[in-house]
């Protein structure tokens, strides 16, 4: 088997992807390749696709700002990436493309291999910050995986009642996040509030010792919203692990074999630094 994987987006100039998916080659003994296909506007966008559906590539990774534009041009979605209203993988499967979105489940993955406890309690209290599209994804993800405590909060409230309307969640401002931190196993930081800024979305002052914080913000790692974490007792959780297990996943739909990440945190955290 060769397999033929690609990355879809713009700008992905200085993405880590080709790196993790080389590396996952390497360890799966699968001879493939992964590479950039940046595409530059909406406006070449079926062009661009229409080249990788003549290519009969085996499958690509979709991210920002194509992961909604993809959708007419598949054969199928799979439920989650239906759920999300989003898709970060296609896979060539007979003769179809089929949309799947591993954003989520591969954010849960992280958490739970960072810390192991979130595994036996389905019922942690946790708090997402944010009503973006990777607020969606992971909100689904959690849902997926049985937490069922699950708050959101966002600037604009609306957007909340939207990501948790048909499920059991409680939606509330990011204000009362701010007061009420302290209810809190795990709080998740899912804007790009506090990227290459000294800005954070709440401030931790409430913030109970022991509490799982997560940014999903990598650059820097070392964002201003884990630093004051780390100072209040936070265990805190890196921006880049999404990355590396949605990629994980994303790998393991294209080939069927599980790949294993170890040692990939480490590696990741130097190359971002
Ligand atoms: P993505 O798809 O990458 O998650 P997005 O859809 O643009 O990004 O969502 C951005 C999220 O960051 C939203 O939750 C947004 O809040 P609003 O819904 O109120 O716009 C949030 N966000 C961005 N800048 C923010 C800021 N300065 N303060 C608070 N929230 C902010």
């Amino acid at each position: 088997m060769h397999l033929t994987l690609k990355l879809i987006g713009y700008p992905i100039k200085h993405s880590l992807s080709p790196w993790i998916h080389h590396t996952f080659i390497e360890r799966s003994g699968i001879e493939g390749s992964y590479s950039l296909h940046e595409i530059p506007s909406e406006e070449v966008f079926e062009e661009e696709i229409n080249k990788l559906r003549e290519a009969k590539v085996n499958g690509f990774n979709i991210t920002v700002p194509y992961k909604q534009t993809i959708i007419p041009y598949l054969d199928r979605m799979d439920v989650t990436a239906e759920r999300v209203g989003a898709v970060n993988t296609v896979s060539l499967e007979g003769d179809k493309w089929v949309g799947y979105n591993t954003d989520g489940i591969g954010y849960v993955q992280a958490l739970r291999d960072k810390f192991p406890d979130m595994d036996r309690n389905i019922d942690v209290s946790i708090l997402i910050l944010g009503a973006g599209g990777a607020a969606r994804g992971i909100f689904h993800g959690l849902i997926q995986a049985g937490y069922n405590d699950l708050t959101l909060a966002n600037r604009t409230k609306t957007k909340c009642e939207d990501i948790v309307k048909g499920y059991q969640a409680s939606v509330i401002t990011l204000e009362e996040a701010e007061e009420n931190l302290a209810a809190y196993d795990v709080i998740i930081q899912t804007t790009s509030v506090g990227m290459n800024e000294a800005k954070q979305i709440v401030d931790l002052a409430n913030l109970r010792k022991d509490t799982i914080v997560s940014d999903i913000v990598y650059q820097p790692l070392d964002t201003p919203f884990l630093n004051q974490a780390k100072e209040k007792g936070g265990r805190t959780h890196y921006g880049h692990l999404m990355l590396l297990y949605q990629a994980q996943k994303a790998f393991e739909i294209w080939t069927g074999q599980p790949i294993d990440v170890t040692g990939m945190d480490e590696e990741m955290i130097a190359r971002i630094k």
